[in-house]
């Protein structure tokens, strides 16, 4: 139930204008406060009197329109929201709040609003795929706007293709789960290593590389939020810790283990996002290594694998690895499955538009010991970590489904 939860839904003008009176009522059934604004074009569609009747509050079409019962602000309806639902979003729509236009009384509630904002698109599919359209989702969703990826099928325009509104039952699940942020890992303890390592040549060099620590901080960050009680051993980073989280600094592959090993004991899940260096040179000089003529040679000798360690000794923990690829992503991730004794591995192609190091996006298939694989498009980092964290729950649930005495 959504009770007493505030929702604005944003229809903007097109032809699955009609299927937002059943979210509407869907959301009201469950209890949710509801306002509706609808953009000009939409009332070409539904008129705002069918809203009226279901939200049972006056509807909001114009910036300018004299307020009736909310607040005298135009960005009353902003501010007290919990959830922001576009449905139907139009490339209009998305296309103006990715670049910062305000013009109407939608466009502005969105720009105004620290809420968190859904947009579910519908359009055409060649509209839907065009580049200009799809750089705006990207943009919006690496700045924590959440977008529900249309269906494909028959659209109303006779084309066959991906465009169409999504469900109404995935919509509002999907409401329901911004709305109420679930606790379903309380009591978990999760540890997980982020960020690079950086290995010493001299006091004044290093070996390092392009990890940002952006996707185990998000993972850090989401876990904290759905209850576990969370450990995060990081290599150097520019971020901050999540608030609630314990931070354990590191810097180098040995010291990353030594900090892994420390706090291993009482964990129940263990999440390996960090980008560890295989190599460390073989010497880390005490003074500076002074140039010669001729070339300079560096000797690297292994890192232990951390990874590897901890699938040895695991025992009944759930435990998680990450593998960044540039060829055969889900072939190479799969090897590394069985190698590390992982109960599943997140597989990313770091040269795919949109994924990789240093993007706030990522594109992941999730891989398990049992060759499930679900593909997680592109989304920001933090909507991935949830993916992940979804896999670890249903893997915890199947470990203590397993551990149930039989029932006679
Ligand atoms: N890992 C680790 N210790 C290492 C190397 C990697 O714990 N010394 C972990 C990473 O945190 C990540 C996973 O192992 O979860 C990545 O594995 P792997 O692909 O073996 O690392 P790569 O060095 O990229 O392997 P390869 O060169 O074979 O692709």
């Amino acid at each position: 139930m959504l009770n007493g939860k505030k929702i604005v839904v944003g229809v903007s003008g097109g032809i699955a204008a009609y299927k937002a009176c059943d979210i509407v009522s869907r959301l009201k059934k469950l209890n949710a406060e509801i306002d509706v604004i609808m953009t000009k074009s939409a009332t070409e569609f539904v008129q705002p009197q069918t809203f009226q009747a279901l939200t049972q509050n006056p509807v909001a079409v114009e910036m300018f329109e004299s307020p009736k019962y909310w607040d005298i602000e135009h960005i009353s309806l902003a501010q007290k929201a919990d959830i922001l639902l576009i449905a139907p979003a139009t490339a209009n729509i998305i296309g103006k709040v990715a670049n910062g236009i305000a013009d109407d009384m939608l466009s502005t509630t969105i720009m105004a609003s620290t809420a968190k904002v859904i947009f579910a698109p519908a359009m055409n599919t060649k509209m839907y795929e065009n580049r200009i359209v799809q750089e705006n989702i990207e943009k919006l969703a690496a700045l924590g706007y959440y977008f529900i990826t249309p269906a494909s099928g028959r659209l109303a325009c006779g084309d066959v293709g991906i465009g169409k509104l999504a469900d109404v039952d995935t919509i509002v699940d999907f409401v329901l789960d911004k709305a109420l942020p679930k606790q379903d890992l309380k009591g978990v303890n999760l540890l997980i290593t982020a960020g690079p390592t950086v290995e010493t040549i001299d006091p004044v060099r290093y070996i390092t590389n392009r990890s940002t620590g952006k996707m185990g901080y998000a993972i850090a960050e989401a876990a904290e939020a759905r209850g576990a009680n969370v450990t995060l051993v990081s290599g150097p980073t520019a971020l901050t810790a999540p608030k609630g989280v314990k931070l354990v600094p590191t810097t180098s592959a040995v010291s990353m283990l030594e900090a892994v090993m420390d706090n291993f004991e009482h964990q129940d899940v263990i999440i390996k996002s960090a980008a560890v260096a295989d190599y460390r040179p073989a010497i880390a000089a005490e003074s500076k290594i002074k140039k010669t003529d001729g070339d300079l040679q560096l000797t690297l000798v292994r890192n232990p694998d951390i990874l590897m360690a901890l699938g040895k000794m695991k025992g009944s923990r759930i435990l998680v690895g990450f593998a960044a690829e540039t060829d055969n992503v889900i072939e190479y991730a799969k090897g590394k499955i069985s190698k590390k004794q992982l109960d599943f591995i997140v597989a990313n192609n770091v040269k795919a538009e949109g994924a990789g190091f240093g993007t706030d996006t990522n594109i992941v298939y999730i891989i398990d010991n049992k060759d499930n694989i679900t593909k997680v498009d592109l989304s920001s980092k933090l909507e991935i970590a949830h993916r992940i964290l979804d896999k670890v729950k249903m893997e915890l649930d199947n470990k203590r489904e397993d551990k149930q005495p039989p029932i006679h």
